[in-house]
């Protein structure tokens, strides 16, 4: 089989969900572009990335998404374009490279985390340059812990550029987060610690088996058949879910691929599901060695404003990346059901 990549030269429009608003999601210049191999930089020190309600680089942070926001929407780090890059990948904009038919589809499979991995790697190297810190780094949310098992404080502030309005009445602070959410129709609509912590330790610690965590193989054979990883699947899914506006159509902004990402709370939330990911391989468990797996690779601009070709086998470590978590108490651990 082939590993998976779009073809950037078979950009399209998306396909939507029923009730949303026509966008177009390629980023901007495909046609006067070719991407070119990543050159991942030598690291000085590593970017440190911090907890939401404990986040010490709030101000950096408010003003590198002001400033994304006051680009124009065609420029590739304006917020509208970084958000796109989500429907891009999620709502099948991109043909997979070498076939007309079959699009990319970045959920559902092993593709997920490598992917979002790049796509956070680059949202905050692009707010680092926007603010001239190139040590800047983005928080967690970290719903795996008490602390932060409702929505942060750092988003719900309506005066900040972190705030957004479309999301779900019922579930702002101190309501608690359920990470087993069921949908508008889970009338209870507030979760409890105990059960959120057994359930991060069924999808994540007993999530023994490479494949059963990372999700099924996708490669240019199987387009369609895959199944997603157990993070994928809860909490990931749910929360997104959770926090999305009920009044909307499809539980926008977070309950949907085309517009998860306009939410800043998206790479909070996505910065947790990663981290999530570097704890799961610090309990020396295999990973995939899988040549489809390694070599699938995505497109995106760089902070330089380069269109870069990435694969997953480079994300694997994020030291390689430049960065790491600070490192927290893990309560559910301990949470053997
Ligand atoms: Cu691409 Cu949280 O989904």
């Amino acid at each position: 089989a082939e590993p998976v990549a779009p073809d950037v030269k078979g950009c399209n429009k998306p396909d939507l969900p029923a009730g949303a608003k026509p966008i177009v999601c390629c980023p901007p210049n495909l046609e006067k572009k070719d991407p070119i191999d990543y050159d991942i930089p030598k690291w000085e020190t590593l970017r440190i990335r911090k907890p939401a309600h404990d986040y010490d680089d709030l101000e950096n942070y408010k003003k590198a998404v002001s400033m994304m926001k006051s680009l124009p929407d065609d420029h590739p780090h304006s917020w509208t374009q970084q958000s796109r890059v989500h429907c891009a990948y999620c709502d099948d904009s991109y043909n997979l490279y070498g076939q007309t038919h079959t699009k990319l589809q970045v959920h559902f499979s092993w593709t997920f985390l490598p992917f979002h991995r790049w796509y956070l790697y680059f949202y905050e190297r692009i707010l680092g340059k926007l603010i001239g810190v190139p040590n800047f780094a983005i928080p967690f949310w970290n719903w795996d812990a008490p602390q932060g098992m409702e929505i942060p404080s750092i988003f719900t502030d309506k005066s900040s550029p972190l705030y957004n309005s479309l999301r779900n009445p019922n579930h702002q602070p101190p309501t608690l987060l359920d990470l087993n959410w069921n949908g508008p129709g889970d009338v209870d609509t507030s979760g409890d610690e105990k059960t959120n912590l057994i359930t991060m330790y069924r999808q994540v610690y007993e999530a023994k088996r490479p494949l059963s965590f990372y999700g099924s193989p996708f490669n240019a054979d199987t387009p369609g058949k895959e199944t997603s990883g157990t993070l994928e699947l809860v909490p990931h899914n749910t929360i997104h879910n959770w926090t999305g506006d009920i009044t909307q159509p499809n539980l926008e902004d977070m309950g949907a691929f085309y517009s998860a990402a306009r939410d800043p709370i998206f790479y909070g939330h996505h910065a947790n599901v990663d981290r999530m990911w570097a704890i799961w391989k610090s309990f020396k468990r295999n990973d995939i060695s899988n040549p489809d797996y390694q070599n699938s690779s995505y497109v995106f601009y760089d902070e330089n404003e380069n269109l870069v070709r990435v694969k997953n086998s480079d994300a694997f470590d994020t030291k390689k990346l430049g960065y790491v978590y600070r490192e927290l108490d893990l309560p559910w651990l301990n949470a053997k059901p």
